[in-house]
């Protein structure tokens, strides 16, 4: 499985970063200087936007944003709501929750002093310098910090999202998925850090992202247009379809049961931590079970209320979810409880965190796909 790094041809990176200068997209967050360095809050915010949704999309979020939140001081003073009415359109709302609390961390630490701040010229906050202090942030992970570093502060640093995973998947014919396990993940990692290994890497990394966006597309890629087509192997042996591989050849089965617990003045129960999936976010609470176990409480609801409390449960259908590798199949448990719902609900034992959500807002709340499939049933 893992695959020895082939010095990648300097020659081939020059061919990279000329075809870069010369078919760069004009994009708000692009400035016109290529190797200017760039703010690192616009980097942050551009790149965290541009996670799961489209270029053409984000570009007038950003302006927009950008001119309401020009720096985190004003973004950290912004209430959440105006913050999500910005984010309105682009989903997972769980982004915008995140930026908006890093945003507060960092001012913190700035008025108080407790890390000693990378100040601007004109004594602003501005984002940590390093990777381990950036992916310590809510919402900032291997991929923001890696966008961040290189991108405004000019560090040799690494970057990995779907683009690059599909370039490096053809460029050296990898037949299998980061997601697939730890090896993999690595090996596709270190293609992106032998990219980055630059005084150029800030180029080289956004080289890379525009080239998948625009060259190396997952449809009909346009092989002839790209700089590295002398030494792609997927191109040279005309196999560009079967790269990155299917994810079907790989998916798991996985059977679970989501549950929608609801209190008396119906509010549903949210869920951050502890969880299978969704880590960062809140969630419906999940747990793998056997198909139609759903006879009864579960065990694992137990957790999170006193079972005195029901006054129903009741299986209000199944649903189908893709996460990664896992093609899941899910029942889904409507429990009526009899109280309404606590305030607020913290639990260090189990590492979450609970909040009520009112039954109008779920859909919004959750904005994610699998919760949004469990509420439909409702
Ligand atoms: N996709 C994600 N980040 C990008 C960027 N900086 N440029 C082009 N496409 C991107």
């Amino acid at each position: 499985m893992s695959v020895a790094i082939k010095n990648m041809d300097k020659a081939i990176l020059k061919h990279l970063r000329d075809w870069f200068r010369k078919s760069a997209a004009d994009l708000p967050w692009r400035l016109s200087d290529l190797d200017a360095p760039r703010d690192p809050y616009a980097v942050w915010i551009s790149e965290t936007m541009l996670q799961q949704t489209q270029v053409s999309t984000v570009r007038d979020y950003f302006v927009r944003w950008m001119k309401r939140f020009p720096d985190i001081e004003t973004l950290a003073a912004a209430d959440e709501n105006e913050v999500f009415r910005y984010w309105q359109g682009l989903g997972y709302y769980s982004r915008a929750r995140n930026i908006l609390k890093t945003a507060k961390i960092i001012n913190q630490q700035k008025m108080d002093g407790s890390r000693r701040l990378r100040l601007q010229d004109d004594n602003k906050a501005t984002m940590p310098t390093t990777r381990k202090e950036l992916e310590a942030l809510p919402g900032i992970g291997a991929y923001t910090a890696g966008a961040i570093l290189s991108l405004a502060y000019h560090q040799q640093e690494a970057i990995l999202d779907g683009n690059l995973v599909r370039i490096f998947s053809r460029l050296y014919a990898l037949d299998f998925l980061p997601t697939e396990s730890k090896d993999a993940l690595k090996t596709y990692w270190d293609y992106a850090r032998e990219i980055a290994d630059s005084p150029k890497a800030y180029i080289h990394n956004e080289a890379l992202m525009e080239l998948g966006r625009t060259v190396c597309k997952i449809k009909n890629p346009d092989c002839a247009s790209c700089p590295f087509q002398k030494v792609c192997r997927a191109a040279l042996e005309n196999r560009t379809a079967e790269f990155p591989p299917s994810k079907k050849h790989i998916q798991k089965d996985w059977h679970g049961t989501v549950l929608v617990i609801e209190s008396s003045d119906h509010k549903i129960l949210a869920i951050h931590g502890g969880q299978k999936f969704f880590k960062n976010q809140f969630t419906l609470p999940h747990f793998e079970s056997q198909r139609n176990a759903t006879a009864g409480i579960p065990a694992q609801a137990e957790t999170y209320f006193n079972t005195d409390l029901v006054t129903s449960v009741q299986c209000i259908g199944k649903f189908k979810h893709n996460i990664t590798v896992h093609k899941m199949e899910c029942d889904v448990l409507h429990i009526q409880l009899r109280s309404k719902a606590p305030v607020r609900n913290h639990s260090a034992k189990t590492a979450h965190e609970i909040q009520w959500i009112k039954r109008e807002e779920a859909q919004e709340f959750f904005a994610n796909s699998f919760c949004l499939k469990a509420l439909a049933l409702l």
